[in-house]
């Protein structure tokens, strides 16, 4: 039997552990809620909570501000990128055949800082009366205040000429914070969504997740779904090319019929969040903000920069935290990755563009649309990966090996494409 000398013992040692296990989560409790608001200096003048306009809260933080201001800044193009919103189909004039058939071939620029996004939006000849109000959902912060308002179903089904094109206020503070913490929050239906469908509740994640969620609620790949023109990322069965493709295929979804190969096609959408998820970067813990919202030091403070740019203008602070590399040697390692994608991207393009003509070929000497299934549906394979890594603003750089694979799966389903049509001809041409 126990001797109860020992049980008494064996009781007061569990309670003494039990009050410093206690004690110790509450030093750590605190020591978080320290590093936390010295992370997110106090808020004095009291901002709303839908405040839309960033000087009220600029009010507050002069640093972070006066920085975002600058977001209005065009100091040039980059080799691929830059503040600059050169039209694109001047420069790249293959697009107008890519695209044929939908608005993208009538207009399509450099996208630049975010203090443009509402003018832009406003002003790209892709929108037009029948544009369904969901086009607005990443431009402007007064999409939170209407969501609220009208219900995220009613927002999307409204036209963009009655509501959207009436806003005044561009992307702003209420678009990443807490107005009462300034804590990093995402509050944008779809993202919120089409995580929680992969079984991430987004209330629960750290603050280096937040680091890149913030931003993936508008840097994705999307579509409207259904009637309602309901704002959806295509996640479901992963972020990688293949499982956005799976999904849409077991939707039966299509943007449009591509105007000389009558292809159903996919257009892709700056799918940045997905391509950087499977990169070296991302697999290393290192976020959106790490390079594209660097720390920089204005006197005694360390301050987020919040001019987000090509960190190809910042080198010094988007890269040399963490590499103790020369800024030419890092500019030259960019360098080398996207001449390599470009290279690869327009080999590409030129296949698909023999699969377009090849499909032409065979439908103008006589096969029958059922005989054309095959190459049309390559077809579709082959573009929505080109697009995938040409409407990505990083020319590869955020995910090299995943993008090269990707453009190698192009050119494949491409020339797959073209062989089928061509085959057909012979067929057709027999008959
Ligand atoms: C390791 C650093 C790094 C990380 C992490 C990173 N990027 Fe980038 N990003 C770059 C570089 C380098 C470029 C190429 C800039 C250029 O070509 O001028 C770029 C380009 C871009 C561009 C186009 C910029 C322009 O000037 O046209 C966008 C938009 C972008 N990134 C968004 C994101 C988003 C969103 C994330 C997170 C999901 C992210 N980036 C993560 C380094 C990074
Ligand atoms: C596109 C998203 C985004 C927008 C828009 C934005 N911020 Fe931030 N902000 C961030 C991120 C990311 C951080 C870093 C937070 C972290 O690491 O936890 C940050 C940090 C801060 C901090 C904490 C101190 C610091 O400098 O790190 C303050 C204060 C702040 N922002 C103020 C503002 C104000 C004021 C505005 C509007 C004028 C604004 N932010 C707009 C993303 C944004
Ligand atoms: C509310 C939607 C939204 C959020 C949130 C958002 N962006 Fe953007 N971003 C845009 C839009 C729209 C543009 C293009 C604006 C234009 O061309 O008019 C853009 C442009 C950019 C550019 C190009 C800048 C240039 O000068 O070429 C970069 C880089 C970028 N965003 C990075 C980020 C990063 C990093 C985050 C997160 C910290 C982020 N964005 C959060 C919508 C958003
Ligand atoms: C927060 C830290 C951090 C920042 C900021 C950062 N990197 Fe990195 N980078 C890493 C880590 C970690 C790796 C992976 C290294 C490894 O595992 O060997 C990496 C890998 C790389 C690689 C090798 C890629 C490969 O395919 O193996 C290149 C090139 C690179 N970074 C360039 C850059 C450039 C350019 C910038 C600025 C735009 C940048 N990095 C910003 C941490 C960072």
């Amino acid at each position: 039997m126990a001797n109860p000398l020992n049980k008494k013992y064996l009781l007061i040692f569990f309670i003494t552990a039990l009050a410093t296990v206690g004690a110790t989560l509450l030093l750590i409790n605190i020591f978080e809620k320290k590093q936390e608001a010295n992370l997110y200096p106090s808020v004095f003048k009291p901002v709303g909570d839908k405040e839309t306009d960033p000087k009220v809260w600029g009010e507050n933080f002069p640093f972070e501000y006066d920085s975002f201001l600058k977001t209005e800044t065009n100091e040039g193009p980059t080799q691929f990128g830059g503040s600059d919103n050169y039209q694109k189909l001047e420069k790249y004039p293959q697009l107008i055949k890519l695209f044929a058939g939908y608005p993208f071939s009538k207009d399509y620029r450099e996208e630049r800082g975010h203090y443009w996004a509402i003018t832009d939006v406003k002003n790209t000849l892709r929108v037009n009366d029948k544009t369904p109000n969901t086009c607005i959902s990443c431009k402007s912060s007064q999409v939170l205040v209407d969501v609220e308002k009208m219900g995220t179903e009613n927002f999307y089904k409204a036209m963009f000429k009655d509501v959207g094109a009436h806003y005044d206020k561009g992307i702003g503070c209420l678009d990443c914070h807490d107005p009462k913490t300034m804590a990093l929050r995402v509050q944008r239906p779809a993202f919120i969504e089409a995580m929680q469908r992969r079984g991430i509740d987004v209330t629960k994640a750290t603050r280096e997740q937040m680091r890149s969620y913030v931003c993936g609620q508008c840097h994705v790949e999307y579509y409207f779904k259904g009637d309602g023109k309901y704002l959806t990322f295509p996640w479901d069965k992963g972020l990688s090319v293949d499982s956005i493709e799976a999904y849409y295929e077991e939707y039966g979804f299509k943007d449009w019929d591509h105007e000389t190969s009558g292809a159903p096609m996919i257009k892709m959408q700056h799918p940045e969040f997905e391509t950087w998820s499977t990169g070296i970067h991302a697999k290393s813990g290192v976020s959106c903000v790490d390079c594209h919202m660097p720390y920089e030091r204005v006197g005694s403070l360390k301050v987020t920069n919040h001019w987000i740019k090509s960190p190809l203008r910042n080198i010094n602070n988007a890269c040399q935290t963490c590499h103790k590399w020369s800024e030419e040697e890092l500019a030259g390692r960019v360098k080398t990755i996207q001449d390599r994608v470009y290279e690869t991207m327009v080999k590409s393009e030129n296949a698909i563009l023999d699969a377009i003509n090849a499909i032409k070929a065979a439908k103008d000497a006589g096969a029958t649309d059922e005989q054309l299934k095959e190459a049309r549906k390559l077809h579709r394979r082959a573009q929505l990966r080109w697009d995938f890594v040409a409407a990505e603003n990083s020319m590869g750089f955020h995910s090299p090996q995943e993008t090269l694979k990707t453009l190698g799966n192009a050119i494949d389903y491409a020339r797959l494409s073209q062989l089928a049509a061509e085959k057909l001809m012979k067929n057709v041409a027999v008959k």
